[in-house]
């Protein structure tokens, strides 16, 4: 695996699953992290653990559905790192449980503004600072190697239809749709910008969602053909590769972990 020594790590929702076994993984790898999260708690403990394996970490308090918040989130990055080289768009929420006629246009925008706003306006204070890195780093601009790195966090729910989670689903294909155009706009500049979509993966949205009804969490793991939900750091794997010196040539996609199940 990549080494990421002097890299600046930003990742937003990093308090909890997915987004806090990522942070983890950075720093293993010697990356500097930024815990930008809504939870100032899991935050901390996030930074706790980080400081734990003997990495450098900063907890942000940020919403990310606000756009000051998210800029403001990389000022203090910027502030207290010098730098950005990778982010991860992770912070996301489930919504209500419950068809399209039974969600109220209050449940509809706050997946909207959390899940599709968090990403868009993360992505544009990210790719500016990286892009003004560049502008005063000629020798990286023109290294294809040394661009920004961004992955967004959609879901399986971003490539099929999902029953009961309309607005989440939506969400999280707007999130494809939103990184296959950042990926093209910034390509000759070197900043690459990937998704990745997991399938149920093991954290505090999965038990919601399992909470809703008797049986849930068995008919949701008789869908996956491994048998299994995911773990947080199973896909962190996926995500610290993407923003790694080993991948040189992937962009814009979309990719699916999902123990199989869209193969069928
Ligand atoms: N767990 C799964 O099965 C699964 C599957 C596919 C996609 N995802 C996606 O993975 C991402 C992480 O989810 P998770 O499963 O780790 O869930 P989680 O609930 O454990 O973690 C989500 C984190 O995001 C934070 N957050 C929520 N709203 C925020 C906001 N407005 N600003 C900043 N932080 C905010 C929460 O406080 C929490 O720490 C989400 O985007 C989710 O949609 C999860």
């Amino acid at each position: 695996m990549s080494d990421f020594t002097n890299q600046v790590a930003f990742v937003t929702g990093a308090g909890s699953g997915i987004g806090r076994a990522t942070a983890l993984a950075f720093a293993k790898q010697s990356a500097r992290v930024v815990v930008a999260e809504i939870n100032e708690v899991n935050g901390q403990e996030t930074v706790r653990q980080i400081q734990q394996v003997g990495a450098e970490a900063l907890f942000v308090r940020c919403d990310v559905a606000d756009p000051a918040q998210i800029e403001s989130a990389i000022r203090q990055t910027i502030k207290t790192f010098d730098r950005l080289d990778i982010a991860v768009n992770n912070a996301g929420i489930g919504g209500k449980y419950g068809r399209i006629t039974e969600q109220t246009p209050e449940d509809f925008g706050q997946v909207m503004a959390v899940n599709v706003g968090g990403v868009f306006y993360g992505m544009q204070a990210q790719i500016r600072q990286m892009l003004f890195q560049q502008a005063v780093d000629k020798e990286k601009a023109d290294n294809p190697m040394a661009g920004g790195k961004i992955v967004n966090v959609s879901s399986i729910a971003g490539v099929r239809g999902m029953p009961m989670g309309a607005p989440y689903s939506a969400a999280k294909h707007a999130v494809i749709g939103l990184t296959k155009t950042a990926a093209l706009e910034y390509v000759r500049q070197n900043i690459r910008i990937n998704a990745v979509c997991p399938v149920y993966t093991h954290s505090t949205m999965v038990d919601e969602l399992i909470s809703t009804a008797p049986g849930m969490e068995e008919r949701m793991r008789r869908m996956i053909p491994m048998g299994r939900f995911g773990q947080p750091e199973e896909i962190a794997q996926t995500i610290l590769w993407l923003c790694s010196a080993e991948n040189t040539f992937c962009t814009g996609q979309a990719i699916q972990l999902d123990g199989g199940m869209t193969a069928g």
